[in-house]
């Protein structure tokens, strides 16, 4: 038990924005064991803007945190080991029962090191995903992640078989879901319907553009945005199909210091790709939801799209989501700007993959992974 604290304590771990929507869920389904035990939550502090960070845990409902650790930007080292530094105090206070991480951001992996040396087991929240490309900082972070894991939940039948294959037991491995989808299903409801988000952010008039009459483009993966003459051919090409649809390009701060210091959008010149700076979750959500199709390089953005069925192009060579091709809507096409068009005109003409969703994504995993850990820590 911890000191200061009622009832065994299940420390969970956020750090990035894509981490607010998974750990949304699972912080309320701990509300059904009161008294039996207690979230406690970290914000490593790795995202901390408003747009990336506040307007997330407000519209998801999600407390503030308990601590935050404001390790902030800077480099993979420098980030990861600001973290296991800040958190290792935290955890030898708090002494919880297990931590828990979800994705693969930076936070993810240096919470778990600092955990499991310390003999607190770390529960893996979106386990077992693997793209095969050991360049993404995030491979490596799930690889590791993992490894270090004592209970491990997937989202997909392939993450099971990546981590048999990796010499993970299989007893660690539970199949429960999706939580990123437990967010989606819980708020869609409450999404800002498109036209709203136009005329407040873009003052663009209603009736100006359609349901279904745009798309979605977002960008923030090094290997797309770091280098300026991967990311002019890219906006390049995102002005091109916006002679064909509106494009909303919404900019993640790394893309937009990268087309700052290159000054890429200094002369935009066409009038139908539009800029916006990271928006909230529920703007994202109904823009996404009445787009034609949504253009990204990201991975949440890939599920979010299959369960929402609209088509998605993925600028990117891999994907550690295989679901989102098999059965979603998505397509990989990586970053050639002629692969990149050819995949939107066939959407445009065809109206793209249709999809289906996949097996368990129902908005109840999180409920499955509380109770799971209840009978693997508290109650068993
Ligand atoms: C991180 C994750 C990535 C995830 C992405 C979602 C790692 C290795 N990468 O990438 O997996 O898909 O988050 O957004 O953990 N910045 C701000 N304000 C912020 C945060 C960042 O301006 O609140 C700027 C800083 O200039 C920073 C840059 O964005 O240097 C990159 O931030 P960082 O956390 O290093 O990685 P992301 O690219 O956001």
């Amino acid at each position: 038990m911890t000191a200061g604290l009622s009832c065994p304590t299940v420390l969970c771990v956020v750090g990035a924005r894509p981490n607010f929507m998974k750990i949304a869920p699972i912080y309320a389904a701990f509300a059904d064991y009161h008294n039996v035990m207690q979230p406690y939550l970290v914000h490593t502090g790795q995202h901390y803007d408003e747009a990336m960070k506040d307007s997330f845990f407000h519209q998801l409902g999600i407390p503030e945190p308990n601590v935050d650790l404001e390790v902030g930007s800077g480099s993979h080292a420098v980030q990861t080991a600001q973290v296991m530094l800040k958190f290792e105090p935290v955890l030898d206070e708090i002494n919880p029962c297990c931590v828990l991480v979800v994705g693969d951001v930076n936070s993810t992996i240096a919470c778990s090191l600092v955990s499991v040396k310390k003999h607190i087991p770390v529960i893996h929240v979106e386990a077992g995903l693997r793209s095969r490309d050991r360049n993404m900082p995030e491979e490596i972070n799930r690889i590791l992640t993992d490894q270090l894991s004592d209970l491990l939940f997937t989202t997909e039948a392939s993450a099971k078989n990546n981590l048999l294959s990796e010499g993970i037991t299989e007893s660690k491995i539970h199949f429960v879901g999706n939580v990123m989808i437990d967010s989606l299903l819980a708020n869609l409801r409450r999404a800002v319907p498109f036209h709203q988000v136009l005329r407040e952010r873009l003052e663009l008039m209603p009736g100006g553009i359609e349901k279904q009459g745009y798309a979605v483009a977002t960008l923030h993966r090094p290997s797309n945005v770091d280098d300026p003459i991967v990311l002019e051919k890219i906006i390049n090409v995102l002005r091109s199909i916006s002679e064909k649809i509106p494009v909303i390009f919404s900019i993640h701060p790394r893309t937009n210091k990268m087309i700052e210091q290159s000054r890429l959008l200094e002369t935009n010149g066409a009038k139908n790709l539009y800029l916006l700076p990271p928006i909230p979750y529920l703007e994202m959500l109904g823009l996404m939801d009445s787009a034609k199709l949504v253009l990204t390089d990201s991975g949440g953005l890939q599920e979010e799209t299959t369960a929402l069925g609209v088509p998605c192009v993925t600028l990117r060579q891999n994907t550690e989501r295989p679901v989102t091709v098999d059965q979603g809507t998505n397509t990989i096409v990586g970053n050639d700007p002629d692969k990149i068009a050819a995949c939107v005109e066939d959407i445009l003409v065809s109206g793209g993959k249709a999809g289906n969703i996949p097996e368990l994504w129902d908005g109840k995993a999180a409920g499955r992974i509380v109770s799971i850990i209840n009978r693997r820590y508290i109650a068993g």
